[in-house]
């Protein structure tokens, strides 16, 4: 009898360890990594770009709401249904729509909606756009649109074949 208690007790203990330890790793790596410089192009647009723009973007067909998330002007204007209010609010994300809607616990009101069958973000994602908004949700153009540099050449000397 006691012999299968004090088994009992082991197990017991096994599972609380093993459940410690788990709990402690993920606290651990689920660290939030936010750079101290939010870019829209690197850390925003992939975010919206995957959760957002299917319906909030450039296809004028499947936008909703009339909102234009991949445009400064629009994504900061009043909004068509709720004309006092704004999708964001450069450096107030408390009073950016978005932001509201990302972070609600109300599942009539959380983006992406239900339906849509997206994952909402990570928290780590609402971390960025969270220090985006408060950076000022500076935009920037598409890499593809941006013009190159021209990079100055390196001197080199040709002496090493004349060798
Ligand atoms: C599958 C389509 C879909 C996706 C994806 C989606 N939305 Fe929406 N969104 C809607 C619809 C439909 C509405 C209008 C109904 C409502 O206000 O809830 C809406 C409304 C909104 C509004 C309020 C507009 C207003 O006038 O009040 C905001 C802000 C918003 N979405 C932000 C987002 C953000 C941010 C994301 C990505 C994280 C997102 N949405 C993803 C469909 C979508």
């Amino acid at each position: 009898m006691i012999n299968k208690r004090l088994l009992i007790l082991t197990g017991v203990c096994l599972v609380v360890g093993v459940l410690a330890y788990f709990s402690f790793r993920t606290t651990a790596v689920d660290e939030l990594k936010v750079p101290d410089v939010v870019s829209y192009n690197y850390d925003v647009r992939p975010i919206l770009s995957d959760k957002c723009f299917s319906c909030h973007g450039p296809d004028p067909k499947k936008r909703e709401a009339g909102l234009r998330l991949d445009i400064e002007s629009e994504a900061y204007k009043a909004l068509q249904d709720h004309p006092t209010k704004r999708g964001i609010v450069p450096g107030k994300p408390e009073l950016s729509e978005v932001f509201q809607r990302i972070t609600t616990n109300d599942s009539s009101l959380v983006m992406p909606v239900a339906s849509s069958k997206l994952p909402r973000l990570s928290e780590n994602e609402v971390a960025i756009i969270k220090k985006w908004i408060e950076q000022g949700a500076k935009y920037e153009p598409h890499w593809a649109f941006t013009v190159p540099k021209k990079s100055t050449l390196p001197a080199v000397s040709d002496d090493l074949a004349k060798k």
